[in-house]
C-alpha cells in the first residue's frame, strides 16, 4: 500500500502513514497563474494499492480537481487498485435535489471518482448517512463512511466534559448523538432546525431541558457560519447548563463564525483534522489508518 497524500492533506496524509509504519509519497503539485493545478504523482505505482488523501476545504472545486488529476494518473500508471480518502467531502449537504433542476452535487462527485478508476472511497461523518445509504447500489465503487464522533468523545472526556450531557442541534444526527451520548455518560436531546428551501435561512426549535448547571457537548458534523451552534449554545445557556463545548467533525469557519461562537458563551470549540482549522484539534489519523488495514 501507497500513501500519497495530496496538497490539501499533507500533515493528515503524513501522519496517516506513520500510524501505518510507513512513509508517504509526496506529489510534485503548483498552481499555473491562470489558476489550473498541475500535478505530478513521482513514484512506480504498477500493480499497487494506492491510498490518495485529500480533503476538499477550502476552496473544494480545486481540490477535487487535483484529486481526480490524481486518480486518474494513478489509473494510467498501473495502479491495482485505488483508494480515495476525503476527510471532509466537499458537495455533500446537496444530498436531495430540493428544488427542481437543482444538481445532485453529493451524487455527481461519486461519478466522477469512480469514473478516474477509485475503486474505494472512504469519507468522514458524511452530512446524511441516509441518503449515503440509497446511493450506494447506484455505484460500482465502494464508499466507506467513518465517524470521528466516538474519537471526539473520548477526547472531551479526557478534557473536562467526562458525564456531560449530549445535544444534536439537528433532528438529522439524532441517532449517532444518541450513539455517543451512552459513551459520554450524560443525557441525550436534540434541538430541530427548519431551512427555508428559497432564502437558504433556518430557524431553530430550542426545546426545554432540565439542564441547570450540567456540562453540554454539541455534536455536528461542520461548523460553517457558526449560526447552528450559537444558536444552539444560547438556547442551553438560557436554561442554565453549565459549560457547552461546541464540537464538529469538519471546521469550515467563515469570517466572523469564532466571534459568533465565542459571544453565544462557547467554552470550547473543538473539531478534527479533516480540514486544518484555528480550532482545538483531535486527529482522525489512527481513525483511518485502522480503516485502511481491514480494507
Ligand atoms: C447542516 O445541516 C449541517 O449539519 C451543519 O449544521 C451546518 O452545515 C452548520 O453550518 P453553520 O455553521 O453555517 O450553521
Amino acid at each position: 500500500m501507497i500513501i500519497i497524500p495530496g496538497p490539501a492533506s499533507n500533515a493528515l496524509g503524513e501522519a496517516i502513514a506513520h500510524k501505518l509504519g510507513q512513509e508517504p509519497v509526496f506529489i510534485q503539485n503548483r498552481i499555473f497563474p491562470d489558476g489550473e493545478s498541475y500535478v505530478q504523482l513521482p513514484t512506480e505505482l504498477k500493480d499497487k494499492t494506492v491510498v490518495l488523501i485529500q480533503t476538499t476545504a477550502p476552496e473544494p472545486d480545486r481540490k477535487i480537481m487535483q484529486l481526480l488529476f490524481m486518480a486518474r494518473t494513478a489509473k494510467d500508471m498501473g495502479a491495482k487498485r485505488i483508494v480515495a480518502v476525503l476527510p471532509y467531502l466537499a458537495y455533500a449537504r446537496q444530498d436531495k435535489r430540493f428544488l427542481e433542476g437543482e444538481a445532485l452535487s453529493f451524487d455527481i462527485i461519486f461519478d466522477l471518482l469512480e469514473a478516474v478508476g477509485v475503486h474505494d472511497t472512504i469519507i468522514i461523518d458524511v452530512h446524511s448517512e441516509e441518503v449515503l445509504e440509497e446511493l450506494k447500489p447506484k455505484h460500482k465503487m465502494r464508499i466507506h463512511n467513518l465517524t470521528a464522533i466516538f474519537v471526539l468523545a473520548e477526547y472531551l472526556q479526557k478534557n473536562g466534559y467526562d458525564g456531560a450531557y449530549s445535544l444534536s442541534p439537528d433532528i438529522g444526527r439524532k441517532s449517532i448523538v444518541e450513539k455517543v451520548s451512552r459513551v459520554m455518560g450524560g443525557g441525550f436531546a436534540f434541538f430541530e432546525k427548519v431551512r427555508d428551501r428559497y432564502t437558504g435561512k433556518t430557524t431553530m426549535v430550542v426545546k426545554d431541558l432540565d439542564l441547570k448547571g450540567k456540562n453540554v457537548v454539541i455534536f455536528d458534523d461542520i461548523i460553517s457560519s457558526g449560526g447552528t451552534m450559537s444558536r444552539a449554545i444560547r438556547g442551553l445557556k438560557e436554561q442554565g447548563s453549565g459549560r457547552v463545548a461546541a464540537v464538529c467533525t469538519h471546521a469550515l469557519p467563515v469570517a466572523g463564525a469564532n466571534e459568533k461562537l465565542r459571544n453565544a458563551g462557547a467554552d470550547r470549540i473543538v473539531a478534527t483534522d479533516t480540514v486544518e482549522s484555528v480550532y482545538e484539534t483531535v486527529s482522525i489519523a489512527g481513525l483511518v489508518a485502522d480503516y485502511l488495514k481491514t480494507l
